[in-house]
């Protein structure tokens, strides 16, 4: 069978360094491993639409945001098809049917939408769109016949759901669709980055992001005003290492070459956290640590980043292309969708 891969991000703001550890990054590997027949990546901007629907403005201007973020990355559009959502009609379609395969009451169970209901505070007033949204996605990912889709941690109940239907859609109208699987990062602490404020998440409605895009300047200003452990007011107060945003930024992006590079003088992760921790080592050498490390990351995808900026109409020629042989795709799998679903009456003089 082939190995197939489908993932994207919903177009309402530039892309941060916490998608990059939870999923972006992954994406790259992945990509690059050779081991996949075919990769699509999507910008969601019809599924970004069903909770902004009075401001398309905003949608639109972030497709162009999203695909220099995929394309400054590493996403390499000779290996993967970087597409718009909206620009594939058969989307919408399998929607349509496999709405019939799914409850209400299945819908209202989904974790993340009942979240995401909450912070937007719509309460009794939610888009049916926005509602449905997990259909919607189950239809992007059954598509293009994906076995693997990398995500960030949020995403699992749409991966559930998605598996539901499928599960639901073979056994009502015989074996059509593939059984896609989740792919996580495995680094737990990379799957949910906190914000530089030390919250839960790194968000953009909280303002606590470092965003890909990021000059370095503004890293530097973002690293230097991070969280760490309140108790921590002189050099030589004991220092909390757990629930430090520097160190948990540091588990995930520092390498052993970062500690050579930049702080020969500690061997590795652990005897910084054991020299913080007994005293005796300040914020700003961790933070100027920090800073340098996520250059080393931040600096590679700002020149990539540079140069598309720079040619523009090639960035929409990628998603333009890319578009075209998405549908293509979609097409060939709504066509079987159609056969199953015994809807194909004009095919084979089927209704005579
Ligand atoms: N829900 C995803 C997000 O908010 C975007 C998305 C839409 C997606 N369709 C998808 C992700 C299909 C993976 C597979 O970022």
């Amino acid at each position: 069978m082939k190995k197939i891969i489908l993932t994207g991000d919903r177009p309402t703001g530039r892309l941060h360094v916490g998608h990059y550890a939870g999923s972006l990054k992954q994406r790259v590997v992945m990509q690059d491993s050779g081991e996949f027949d075919e990769i699509y990546i999507m910008i969601a901007d019809a599924q970004a639409l069903t909770d902004n629907a009075d401001n398309p403005q905003k949608i639109r201007e972030n497709i162009l945001n999203v695909a220099l973020d995929y394309l400054s990355i590493g996403i390499d559009p000779a290996k993967s098809t970087v597409f718009i959502q909206s620009m594939v009609p058969q989307l919408t379609e399998l929607t349509f049917y496999y709405m019939n395969l799914v409850t209400v009451a299945r819908l209202s169970r989904n974790p993340t939408v009942k979240a995401e209901i909450q912070q937007r505070k719509f309460e009794a007033s939610i888009p049916a769109g926005f509602f449905t949204y997990p259909i919607s996605q189950a239809a992007d990912i059954t598509a293009f016949g994906a076995t693997h889709v990398p995500v960030g941690e949020d995403q699992r109940p749409m991966l559930e759901q998605c598996r539901e239907i499928v599960t639901k859609f073979n056994a009502v109208y015989g074996d059509t669709l593939v059984m896609p699987h989740i792919v996580l990062e495995a680094n737990e602490k990379a799957q949910r980055l906190p914000g530089i404020d030390g919250k839960a998440k790194m968000s953009k409605s909280l303002g606590n992001c470092i965003y890909l895009s990021d000059s370095s300047e503004e890293v530097k200003r973002k690293v230097m005003s991070m969280y760490t452990d309140p108790g921590h007011i002189h050099i030589n107060d004991p220092g909390k290492v757990e629930g430090n945003t520097v160190f948990t930024y540091l588990d995930v992006f520092a390498t052993q070459q970062h500690f050579e590079k930049y702080l020969p003088e500690y061997e590795n992760i652990d005897r910084l956290k054991a020299h913080y921790a007994c005293g005796g080592l300040g914020d700003v050498k961790i933070k100027r640590f920090l800073y340098s490390v996520m250059e080393d990351v931040l600096q590679p995808i700002r020149e990539r980043r540079k140069y598309y900026e720079n040619n523009l109409p090639l960035v929409m020629e990628i998603l333009k292309t890319g578009s075209e042989k998405a549908e293509r795709k979609a097409a060939l799998t709504l066509h079987k969708v159609r056969n199953s679903m015994k809807i194909n009456y004009f095919d084979e003089n089927y209704l005579l």
